[in-house]
């Protein structure tokens, strides 16, 4: 098990040209400006080149699957709202009245048959166009002829993701994920279904959410309860654009863990959501892995899942993108974690972390999320049912797990750290070559080169 620029060769069970690693993308090894944490005009420059010119992820596309369902993406102080028209297609609009700029839509998804606004109750289509202007015999025709429709931005579709993007001249979307396209596609995320959607406040700069997303570094010391159950050793793949790739090996103890052999309660746990007795395995904790691996491919037939597309170490791994700037997906054959990293309108040491589990129903008796997901056993997965989402303030525990509230907790003590007029910039080794290369990118929007 070596390591190179693309992290440890981790992977078990047959080969698979799907775990084949990116070609090297050299980032150098210089020293980032940590203004990028704090500073409010670096937040405003990141206003006006990243977010304002970047695809940003707005919706999965089981949220609009009818005429007049939409969905409301607000971002910084911006609010649009995607929705798909009454011919099928998605569109995304601004969050605003022509007339004197109200807010039209204040649900954060809903079905509707036309946009009202609540001021003058002015009504549009749900592709923009404008359908009534109250009293409109009271207005000068020159008046209305400055446009009294909604303003529309660019609203695009990959895998079953909904992305929006303020800018006309940015590449499509297709292009701007390159080869995350295809294997995103794979998971089929538009027939899973949102079964959890939350949305904490957590007091840190919105990269330094993505930064503790993108390497396992520090599981030992923040996570150590991880160490029984999963491999800290991730293959780190790079791809155009600042997207990337990693793996996180589940069911197989991390080397630093002291007992390789016995199967811990973790990994039992893990061997009984694949289907496996853990009282008659016979294997090690090391077997664990690719057991579940060929477990999985039973129950695939049985269930008659469409498995032959995945390579063995997408069976039982957590197999995780970036997609730049803020999203970060950890990809399962049963369901997609889908993290979003939302900047605060105007705290730079603030951001929302926004959580969304999307889960495929598989209407058999017997088949049930897998524990380590953590839901409880009368969440509805049929999709009959979209919770709304559950907002936690700052300050307030965010509950999302003792993994995720480990990272709640030691976020704000890096974000003060980070500020401090004694820190040049992070210093980042190779297991944090996804980190490298987001910033890279961002660097390269900051400075003008994109
Ligand atoms: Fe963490």
């Amino acid at each position: 098990m070596g390591f190179d620029f693309n992290g440890w060769d981790i992977h078990v069970g047959s080969p698979h040209p799907f775990n084949d690693r990116a070609p090297r993308i050299d980032n150098g090894t210089g020293r980032p400006d940590p203004r990028r944490y704090f500073d409010k005009d670096w937040m405003k420059a990141e206003w006006d080149r990243v977010w304002t010119r970047t695809w940003l992820l707005a919706a999965v596309e089981s949220d609009l699957r009818d005429p007049g369902d939409f969905v409301k993406f607000d971002i910084l102080d911006e609010s649009f709202i995607v929705v798909r028209d009454k011919n099928g297609s998605l569109r995304a609009h601004y969050n605003v009245c022509p007339h004197r700029g109200s807010q039209l839509i204040l649900s954060d998804f809903g079905s509707i048959e036309q946009f009202t606004c609540p001021f003058h109750s002015w009504q549009f289509s749900l592709d923009g166009n404008n359908i009534k202007v109250t009293d409109a015999e009271t207005f000068d025709p020159d008046v209305l002829c400055h446009g009294t429709d909604m303003s529309s931005v660019r609203c695009e579709t990959a895998a079953g993701l909904v992305f929006i993007c303020m800018d006309p001249e940015a590449p499509s979307l297709h292009d701007y994920l390159g080869p995350l396209v295809d294997q995103l596609q794979l998971y089929d995320i538009g027939s899973m279904n949102v079964i959890h959607h939350k949305q904490s406040a957590w007091g840190a700069n919105w990269k330094g959410g993505v930064d503790a997303f993108y390497e396992l570094y520090h599981l030992h010391s923040v996570h150590p309860q991880t160490q029984a159950v999963m491999d800290d050793r991730t293959q780190i793949d790079l791809y155009p654009n600042g997207m990337s790739r990693q793996f996180v090996p589940f069911a197989q103890p991390s080397p630093r863990f002291p007992d390789q052999t016995t199967v811990n309660p973790g990994i039992k746990m893990m061997l009984a959501d694949a289907g496996i007795d853990p009282e008659t395995f016979s294997g090690t904790a090391q077997e664990s892995r690719a057991a579940i691996q060929s477990a999985k491919r039973e129950r695939a037939k049985k269930y008659n899942l469409d498995y032959d597309k995945f390579s063995d170490t997408q069976l039982s791994d957590s197999t995780i993108y970036g997609i730049f700037p803020n999203v970060q997906i950890g990809c399962h054959p049963e369901a997609v974690f889908i993290h979003r990293f939302l900047p605060h309108p105007t705290d730079p040491e603030q951001f929302t972390y926004d959580n969304i589990i999307a889960f495929r129903h598989i209407d058999a008796p017997g088949y049930r999320a897998p524990a380590w997901m953590g839901l409880s056993d009368d969440v509805d997965t049929t999709g009959m049912i979209r919770p709304e989402i559950a907002r936690v303030p700052l300050g307030v525990p965010p509950e999302l797990g003792e993994v995720l509230d480990q990272d709640s907790e030691l976020l704000p003590i890096v974000q003060k750290g980070a500020r401090s007029r004694g820190f040049r910039g992070p210093l980042w080794s190779y297991q944090e070559g996804r980190l490298r290369h987001f910033h890279t990118e961002l660097d390269r929007y900051i400075s003008g080169e994109k």
